[in-house]
């Protein structure tokens, strides 16, 4: 493990003994004021987040970087400003943060978690509804003047109430699944994840932990939750997709590369499974061009956590982490949400 990073001296040029931090997106205004009122900030108030190459330009002299999910900080970035002490991230997600990295450099990496919990799982729902009763592809018959007359049979779709909901991934927000799951629609939940939750969790949720074959068997509705991670890269591909019975839907609110965008669509296309509802996308922005077809997929542009009240409480969660991570304010040296503790034992 690397030494932690000393505190920065006063900038020769300028003579701020304010601390520089990079501000890679815009964000609310009452933030970027609050972190104003301790840093020297660039900010990103373009609506274009900046390239590997602008991020690696202007990390040289900063002691401090407020992130969102469209940049990474890996070790050519950590190379680029050998004064960063903390990133802070706007999200729960941070696989775009090689945190092993920062570690061993001394710098203190943070997250968002909780604040979102209930506000993501709430638009999973809405995204497994809109799946399971054919949402977006009813409006969009409406919408096209195709509705001429009632018919018994059309736009059928699939039921949600006493379904059996599929969870794969049980943190914090698969857990708030569960329980819209199993107090509000009446669902008998199943779950997998790399550790089975403690007994009276598991009766609190009505959760039955099973193996991964059996979930993707079982499952009327697919929820996926998991982290991005080497081990979760296409963790729902072909071989898993084959599994599901092809009334089952599925629902990705994790991260894009969790499943394997292609198959997905080769299934869908191909009515091997009945729908799927998409918040994140291999390569995003880009979406695979197979999917954008589909009247079975519902797509949405990683908006789960995007309500008011939530992003300016994430936003505040970072700015609370990077004040206190870079030695300010009431909690100096307590940043609230930690990803690498161990850095601030050091003294960093
Ligand atoms: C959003 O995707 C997040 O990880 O917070």
């Amino acid at each position: 493990m690397g030494q932690p990073r000393g505190r920065g001296a006063p900038d020769q040029e300028s003579g701020s003994m304010k601390p520089k931090v990079l501000v890679t997106r815009k964000v609310f205004p009452e933030v970027l004021e609050r972190l104003g009122a301790h840093f020297e900030l660039e900010v990103n108030d373009t609506e274009r987040p900046w390239t590997a190459d602008e991020l690696l330009a202007r990390v040289q002299d900063k002691a401090g970087i407020y992130l969102t999910p469209t940049n990474r900080v890996d070790a050519a970035v950590l190379d680029a400003g050998p004064g960063l002490k903390v990133v802070a991230n706007m999200a729960v997600g941070f696989n775009n943060i090689d945190v092993a990295a920062c570690t061993a450099r001394g710098v203190l990496c943070t997250n968002t978690p909780d604040v979102l919990t209930e506000t993501t799982a709430d638009f999973g729902f809405a995204l497994l509804l809109a799946a399971a009763r054919r949402l977006t592809e009813s409006e969009r018959f409406l919408r096209a003047g195709q509705w001429r007359n009632w018919s018994f049979d059309m736009m059928m779709g699939r039921e949600v109430h006493g379904s059996t909901l599929a969870i794969l991934g049980m943190g914090r927000i698969g857990q708030a699944i569960a329980r819209r799951g199993a107090w509000g629609f009446g669902m008998q939940v199943i779950y997998h994840n790399r550790s089975r939750l403690p007994a009276d969790t598991e009766a609190a949720l009505k959760a039955t932990h099973v193996s991964k074959e059996a979930l993707l068997r079982q499952a009327d509705h697919l929820m996926i939750v998991l982290p991005y991670s080497a081990e979760t890269h296409h963790a729902v591909g072909a071989a898993e997709l084959a599994l599901m019975k092809r009334s089952a839907t599925l629902t990705n609110i994790a991260r894009g590369g969790v499943v394997d965008d292609a198959a997905l669509a080769g299934a869908l296309r191909e009515r091997r499974i009945a729908a799927a509802a998409l918040d994140v996308f291999e390569g995003e922005p880009q979406v695979h061009p197979a999917l954008l077809d589909l009247p079975n997929a519902v797509l949405t542009p990683h908006i789960a956590s995007a309500t008011v009240q939530t992003r300016r409480a994430m936003a505040q969660l970072a700015a609370d982490n990077l004040i206190a991570g870079l030695g300010c304010g009431p909690q100096a040296g307590r940043p609230p949400t930690p990803l690498n503790p161990q850095v601030l034992a050091q003294g960093g």
